[in-house]
């Protein structure tokens, strides 16, 4: 059994939605997993983990910030542990082209080259963005590739639940062999 940190950065609780479906992957793998909001850790990979994996969603192009930083402070331990990085846009549902620069452009910003990385569409949560937000989200995913939703009195998830459980057990399998 190993003991896995599962830490991501989220806005809008996608990321977190998603992280909490790895540590149940994990947990049903035999593994022990904290799933934790990278604000509650203090910039520190704390001790007594196995492995890591962290999990940022982009906004106006950039990763969640305290997550570059957390990469960035704990590269040592980063690069010690068996590793995995995840990336929640929305690039990732029709243009896995900028998806992926998102995720080149993290790993220059951080020196962490993670050992698994996965790119999962996130959510176009209309009914929970304000005026402003709602106007300018439709607007800029209007002119995007991956046919995105412009119905704003909806909300649209483009997460895909089955990549994000493959990628788990990907995960799991990596570690130290399950409990049960
Ligand atoms: C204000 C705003 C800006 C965004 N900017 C981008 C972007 O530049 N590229 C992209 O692919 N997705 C972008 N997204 C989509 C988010 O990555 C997506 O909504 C994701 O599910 C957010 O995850 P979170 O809820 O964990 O923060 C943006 C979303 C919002 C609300």
């Amino acid at each position: 059994m190993a003991r896995v940190l599962v830490a991501y950065g989220t806005s809008e609780g996608q990321t977190e939605r998603i992280a909490e479906v790895i540590g149940d992957v994990l947990r049903d793998a035999g593994h022990e997993a904290a799933v934790l909001d990278v604000n509650d850790l203090g910039g520190v990979v704390p001790e007594g983990y196995d492995a890591v994996v962290l999990g940022a969603s982009i906004h106006m192009g950039k990763h969640d910030k305290h997550v570059v930083a957390l990469a960035r402070d704990n590269l040592g331990t980063l690069e010690r542990l068996p590793s995995a990085f995840f990336s929640v846009s929305l690039a990732a549902q029709g243009d896995q082209a900028e998806a992926e620069g998102y995720v080149r452009q993290f790993e220059e910003e951080t020196g962490w080259h993670p050992d698994q990385r996965a790119l999962f569409g996130g959510a176009l949560l209309y009914t929970h963005y304000g005026f402003l937000k709602r106007r300018m989200m439709r607007r800029i995913v209007a002119g995007k590739p991956g046919d995105l939703g412009v119905d704003t009195s909806r909300d649209y998830v483009y997460t895909e639940w089955d990549a994000v459980r493959a990628f788990a057990e990907h995960v799991a399998a990596g570690l130290e062999p399950g409990a049960g």
